[in-house]
């Protein structure tokens, strides 16, 4: 199969393309940094896209004809809501129109759990209301309402849902964290035993591969989670242990109201407060997903793949 990957210079893109490359089809990575796909082997056919310029996706499509199109392509660290719209929103209608008018009729479109996030219900489920809690969410979901707008064009476009990807090379928070744990202590509010799920991109990349052949991945949307639901204070020692870094640290419960009160990491120890957990029982019904790697071994190998590059 001959399949265009936008955001193959990115997370999760780059993993794709080198599952797909490796599982012996003919991939086209779209990535945006000269440096990044200067470094992509030429067997990947690197090509530079911009989202918000659709005569760059265009060209590629009407040259190479795909089979499928990956979009997994976004801006992911931002609090514009401008910027955000403008990459996540517009570069997708981008994306979707040029498919349409080169004659590519499936599309595996990488969205994102944030979309409903803010719902209240513990596990989130994939059929709540859109309910994002911040801007980044927010450009996913109206991206996700542009996904469903041109499927009732004539598109097929699966509509996947990963909460938060750890794996080999993640870029967004394991440099900082391993960092962060080389002269701190993580701390594990109160007793610690509220539920987190996390996803492996190993695991995220087995969804998006079952998508080449199942036809029921073209309907709805599907969240993608991690089978283990651990306990922040499971996760925590999983991260220090896999990194060597010292033991958490217990903040007592009397502590911690006055501490998520603090600007910034208040916000972000209260992420930690919530339970996190997602049902994985519709995409494990309809497409076969087993999750196969687990939680605390994936960490590990992303946490042994640091700084060594690919
Ligand atoms: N990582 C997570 O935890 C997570 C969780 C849920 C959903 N997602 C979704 O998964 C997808 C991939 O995320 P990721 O973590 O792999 O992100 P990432 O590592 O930041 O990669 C983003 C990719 O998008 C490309 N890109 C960004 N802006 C672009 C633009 N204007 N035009 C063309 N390409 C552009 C980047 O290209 P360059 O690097 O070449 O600039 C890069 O290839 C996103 O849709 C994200 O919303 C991620």
């Amino acid at each position: 199969m001959k399949i265009f990957i936008t955001g193959a210079t990115g997370f999760i893109g780059g993993h794709f393309a080198r599952r797909m490359a490796g599982n012996g089809h003919e991939v086209i990575c779209g990535g945006r940094s000269p440096a990044k796909l200067n470094s992509l082997p030429k067997e990947y056919n690197p090509v530079r896209i911009y989202l918000e310029h659709k005569e760059t996706i265009s060209r590629v499509l009407k040259k190479e004809h795909p089979d499928i199109v990956c979009h997994a392509a976004a801006l992911v660290e931002s609090n514009s809501l401008e910027n955000l719209r403008r990459v996540n929103v517009d570069g997708t209608k981008n994306v979707l129109d040029a498919c349409l008018a080169f004659g590519i009729k499936k599309v595996i479109y990488v969205s994102s759990v944030a979309v409903i996030s803010g719902n209240k219900e513990v596990p989130l489920t994939d059929d709540l209301p859109y309910k994002a809690t911040n801007a980044y969410g927010q450009s996913k979901a109206e991206a996700e309402k542009v996904a469903i707008a041109y499927r009732k064009k004539g598109l097929k476009i699966a509509i996947l849902r990963p909460c938060i990807v750890y794996g080999e090379d993640e870029p967004h928070a394991l440099h900082i964290l391993i960092k962060w744990l080389k002269q701190r202590t993580l701390p594990i509010f109160g007793e610690g035993d509220n539920k987190l799920q996390l996803v492996s991109v190993e695991n995220v990349v087995d969804v998006m591969a079952l998508c080449l052949s199942r036809e029921e991945a073209y309907e709805g949307t599907y969240l993608i989670a991690d089978k283990e639901m651990l306990s922040v204070k499971e996760l925590f020692y999983c991260i220090t242990r896999a990194i060597g870094a010292k033991s958490p640290i217990h903040v007592p419960r009397i502590f911690v109201e006055l501490f998520v009160k603090l600007p910034v990491i208040g916000r972000r120890a209260s992420f930690f407060l919530k339970d996190r957990t997602y049902s994985i029982g519709r995409i494990k019904e309809k497409l076969g997903y087993v999750p196969r790697v687990s939680t605390c071994d994936g960490i590990k190998k992303a946490v042994l793949s640091y700084g060594k590059g690919r």
